[in-house]
Parts: C-alpha cells; sequence; structure tokens
C-alpha cells in the first residue's frame, strides 16, 4: 500500500469495518450529505487534516469526505480515545492515512500532529485546537495554503476566540460547536449518555442511591446531570457563573460549593474545561473510596500532580481505567481514564445518532469554507442558520417524525405589530 500511517495493527481492520458500518445505520443525515458529495465532488483536490477522535463515527465522516474528493489525513486528537480496530480499517480498507494509537503518549500524539501538518492541508478539522494551535506555533510558513478550518468542540472554539482576539488567528475558522444541531445534541445527549457509560463500563458500580457531583452545568454537564438523576443518584451541581447555577437548581438538582459537595460526593464528574475544578484541597475532604473523573476535553481538569504528591508511592490499576490513589493518611481516591475524557477513554463516545448531526455539520462546513472562504476574515464563526436548519429537518424525516408548517394567516401574523389584544 502506497499509504504511509502510524496505527496499532493492520490486522485489527476487519473487526474496525463491521463497527465503522454498525455505527453508519445510525447517521441517515451523513449518508444522505455523502450521496451528494459522490456526484458533485464539493472538495475535490482540496487536501484536509483532520485531528479528530478516531471513532467508528469519524471514520463515517472521513469516508464522506474522501468520497467527496478530499485528499484527507486522519490523526488522534487524543491520546487515549482512538478505537484501533476503526483506525486499521480506514488505512486498510479505505486508503486514508491514520496516525493514531490508543495510549499513545504525548510525544507520539505530537508527532501524528506533525505527520498532520506534513500533509500541507488546505483546510483543518480540529476537535479542540491542537492541529491549529500547532500550525500556528510551529509551521506558520504553511499559513498561505491554508483556505480556512473548522472546529468540533467548546474547548477548540474558546481556544480560537482567544486566538482571534489576540489577532493571532492568521486563517478563518467554522465553529461546528456553535451550531444548534451540534451542541444542543450532542454536548447534552451525547455526554450524558457516553459519560454515564464510560463511568459503569469502568467501575461496574450501581448509581442509583450515589451522591454523584457534577462540576459544571454548561451543555455537557447538564446532560451528565440529567443522565445521572435518571439512574436514581442524588445529584450536586457546583458553578462559577449565577445563570447556570439557578438554571440548575430550577433543573432540581442542589447547587452549593464545590468544598461542601467534595465532602458528600461519591462519585465527581467534571465537565469545565478548566483547569484543576477538582483540586488537592477538595480531594482532600473527599470520602475514601471517591470515584473522580473529567468528561471535559483536556485532561487539566483534574489535578493529578497535586493529588500525586499527596499520596504514597504510584497508583494502582484496579480495574482498567480505574487508578486507586492512596494518600499518606490511607485514604484512596479513585482516578478514572487518567482524567482524560471518560467517555472516549473507557467508553466509545457519543453514540453515532448525535454524531450524525455533529458531523453532518463538519462535512457542510468543509464544503462552506472551500467555497465561501474569500468573504471571511480571520475570525470564528458559526455555520449560517439554514444549513442548521437543514440539518435539523434531514434528522426528523430521517426519525420519521413530521411535523406541521405555519398557515399563510399565521406567517402573515407573525409578520406584522399592529394587531394586539
Ligand atoms: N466526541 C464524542 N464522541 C465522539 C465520537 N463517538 N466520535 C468522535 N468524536 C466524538
Amino acid at each position: 500500500m502506497a499509504i504511509n500511517y502510524d496505527i496499532k495493527d493492520p490486522s485489527l481492520a476487519e473487526g474496525g469495518r463491521y463497527k465503522i458500518e454498525w455505527a453508519a445505520r445510525e447517521m441517515p443525515v451523513l449518508r444522505l450529505i455523502r450521496e451528494r458529495f459522490k456526484k458533485e465532488q464539493p472538495l475535490k483536490g482540496v487536501r484536509m487534516s483532520a485531528c479528530l477522535h478516531v471513532t467508528s463515527e469519524t471514520a463515517n465522516l472521513a469516508q464522506t469526505l474522501q468520497i467527496g474528493g478530499a485528499d484527507l489525513v486522519v490523526v488522534a486528537s487524543n491520546p487515549l480515545s482512538t478505537q484501533d480496530d476503526v483506525a486499521a480499517s480506514l488505512v486498510m480498507h479505505d486508503e486514508i492515512p491514520v496516525y493514531a494509537i490508543k495510549g499513545e503518549d504525548d510525544k507520539t500524539y505530537y508527532q501524528h500532529i506533525e505527520a498532520a501538518l506534513a500533509h500541507k492541508p488546505n483546510i483543518t478539522m480540529d476537535d479542540g485546537a491542537d492541529l491549529v494551535s500547532e500550525l500556528h506555533k510551529g509551521h506558520a510558513d504553511q499559513i498561505p495554503d491554508i483556505i480556512g478550518g473548522t472546529e468540533e468542540t467548546t474547548t477548540g472554539v474558546i481556544r480560537l476566540k482567544a486566538m482571534a482576539a489576540e489577532g493571532a488567528l492568521k486563517f478563518p475558522v467554522l465553529a461546528v460547536n456553535d451550531s444548534l444541531t451540534k451542541h444542543l445534541f450532542d454536548n447534552r445527549y451525547g455526554t450524558g449518555q457516553s459519560t454515564l457509560d464510560g463511568i459503569i463500563r469502568a467501575t461496574n458500580i450501581l448509581l442509583a442511591g450515589k451522591t454523584v457531583v457534577v462540576i459544571g452545568y454548561g451543555w455537557c454537564s447538564r446532560g451528565i446531570a440529567m443522565r445521572a438523576k435518571g439512574h436514581g443518584a442524588h445529584v450536586i451541581v457546583t458553578e462559577v457563573d449565577a445563570l447556570k447555577a439557578l438554571e440548575a437548581v430550577m433543573d432540581g438538582f442542589q447547587v452549593m460549593p464545590m468544598m461542601d459537595a467534595a465532602t458528600r460526593g461519591d462519585i465527581f464528574v467534571s465537565a469545565t474545561g478548566d483547569i484543576h475544578v477538582i483540586d488537592t484541597h477538595h480531594m482532600e475532604v473527599m470520602k475514601d473510596g471517591a470515584i473522580v473523573c473529567n468528561s471535559g476535553h483536556f485532561n487539566v481538569e483534574i489535578n493529578l500532580k497535586g493529588l500525586q504528591a499527596m499520596c504514597q508511592g504510584d497508583p494502582t490499576l484496579v480495574r482498567p481505567f480505574v487508578e486507586q490513589y492512596t494518600m499518606k493518611n490511607g485514604k484512596r481516591i479513585h482516578v478514572l481514564g487518567e482524567g482524560r475524557l471518560i467517555n472516549l477513554a473507557a467508553a466509545e463516545g457519543h453514540p453515532a445518532s448525535v454524531m450524525d448531526m455533529s458531523f453532518a455539520n463538519q462535512a457542510l462546513a468543509a464544503e462552506y469554507m472551500f467555497n465561501n472562504a474569500k468573504e471571511l476574515t480571520n475570525q470564528v464563526y458559526a455555520l449560517p442558520a439554514d444549513l442548521d436548519m437543514e440539518i435539523a429537518r434531514l434528522k426528523l424525516a430521517a426519525m420519521g417524525t413530521q411535523i406541521d408548517t405555519l398557515t399563510e394567516e399565521q406567517a402573515n401574523y407573525l409578520s406584522q405589530w399592529q394587531e394586539g389584544t
């Protein structure tokens, strides 16, 4: 085979293919886009580098971009999220160069990003903005070749907006996360289900009757809190934003400062995008045996270095993805998935049905960027609202759900201001 790649084991490809096909059954919107892309070839000749979680859902996106004419390289956007069989199938069956190995160390992770940049992309596709960040830091000479980028996640969008605010961003980026058909569904229902899935697969504990502390109340945390409640857990939410805290209270959750929640929780889940939201002074007062994990993009939310410094010896791996830290006073804290996003580390990420909408946005974002970059400046943009709405329409249709349309009388009423009481 003529392509280069770095994956765990090419012989895993057959199992990977089944997984990709299984996910495809739940991705009808992406399938429609793929059929159109096959005919229209909207990305013909575009070199693309995608830094995404290498999952069966991502494989369906990669195939869609390839069939649309893109010359694509895929690399991991997290050291622990790769599905090695899927990576093998993309290489062996689709001849897409993939650089991703589950459990790769940080050095290999960045070598893989270098491989994505060595592809000399015209369009970047990121989940967390590592590709764009490395490109700007070490490969500024490649910027003239870049048409633009797309970004999948809240954390990446925050980073990119920080770059744009400083004037550091040198090409336009479409924030897929800002689409309603992305964050209202992927972040909430996707993260809600897959995070609980990751915690349960890693620990096999019963959630009913436990106290689950959810740190943050953005869209991801809302999903986690809602699903933990559904399992019968008593859910406490911690927040720094008064409006979000108020929503959590009115959604029926107990809200309190993290220092108070720390003494009460059995399981702690962070999804804030910020650093050390589970810090040493919190872990110091937690119950013996407390479980802590993170579902935010980066592994910065739990202060693991600080925890290690409070412990005697290295942690013990007591089950796959469960490390037991023993403090000098004998208290044990269980950290799941090395503090990396637990839904992709210990489970398989969001189910295909929500990734269908997220990746429909990604595919349309790549096409939109290719066709419209000239009208964009070096800022972070949402996708046009009509594309977002079209994805919602297609998803509803695929689910067999019909909705009403306004009558002429109703449409007229909404466009006038004279008629009141
Ligand atoms: N992010 C969260 N879940 C995912 C999945 N299944 N595939 C790709 N990226 C994801």
